[in-house]
């Protein structure tokens, strides 16, 4: 979902930096937008590692300035019963879910404050704005209600610097995070299909637009009418 914001942006003309741990994931994102025309920076960081980020951030200030926008789509999954959920598994999943999400907010908040500007838009998951029971999924669904009580807390202490943070909730979404058959899938979701990347950055392209400024806190489920 992430390469799809990326490429939408780039397409409408933002200058964006795109980061990722596999050099050859970019790659073949540049490879994907130069095909199309589409002017696009990438650059080998860890969203987990706190250095990592700082660097990433100075890197894009000093390449395309900014940024006044901020697309946060990490977010690892795992699934199985609670006796196999180990500290270090549980802390992972905080870490890829939670953590990232913080060093990149705290990176991009001063730029954002001084602009009196910024978008900040998030990933969680369909339902969690709800918090339910998760069999199965206990550690990965609570991270999200974490990253969901994190956004809303500095979406409430930066709404009067023009700055805005919100979420999109998605159900299904045909990506490399899903790996069950989508025919199985589909099943289980009213539209009976999964939801596409591109779907998604549609959806996103609004949330960081200048037209959304009022709407901060806030989250979008794209879910085919999953969990309704
Ligand atoms: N797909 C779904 O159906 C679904 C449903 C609900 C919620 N979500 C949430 O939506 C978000 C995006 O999901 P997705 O399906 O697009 O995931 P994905 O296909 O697994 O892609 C994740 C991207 O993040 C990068 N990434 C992961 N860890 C990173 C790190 N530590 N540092 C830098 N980059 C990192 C990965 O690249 P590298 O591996 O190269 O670093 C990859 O490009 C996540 O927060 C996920 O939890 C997804």
């Amino acid at each position: 979902m992430g390469r799809a914001v990326a490429l939408a942006l780039a397409r409408e003309g933002a200058r964006v930096l795109a980061t990722g741990r596999h050099r050859d994931t970019l790659a073949e994102l540049r490879a994907i937008a130069q095909a199309r025309g589409i002017p696009l920076r990438t650059l080998q960081s860890d969203a987990e590692k706190r250095e990592r980020v700082r660097k990433a951030f100075r890197y894009a200030a000093s390449k395309i300035g900014g940024p006044d926008l901020l697309v946060h789509a990490v977010g690892d999954f795992w699934e199985g019963p609670i006796s196999r959920l180990t500290g270090e598994r549980w802390e992972a999943l905080v870490r890829s879910n939670v953590t990232s999400a913080l060093y990149a907010i705290q990176e991009a908040l001063p730029g954002m404050r001084r602009r009196r500007y910024g978008r900040i838009l998030l990933f969680g998951v369909a339902g969690g704005d709800v918090p339910r029971a998760a069999p199965r999924a206990h550690a990965y669904r609570a991270a999200k209600v974490a990253l969901l009580t994190l956004a809303r807390s500095v979406a409430h202490e930066e709404a009067a610097n023009g700055i805005t943070v919100n979420l999109i909730l998605p159900g299904v979404i045909r990506t490399g995070t899903v790996t069950r058959s989508s025919a199985l899938l589909a099943r289980r979701i009213p539209a009976r299909r999964l939801g596409t990347p591109q779907e998604v950055a549609r959806a996103a392209l609004f949330l960081l637009s200048h037209d959304s400024g009022y709407i901060t806190g806030s989250t979008l489920t794209l879910s085919g009418g999953l969990l309704l």
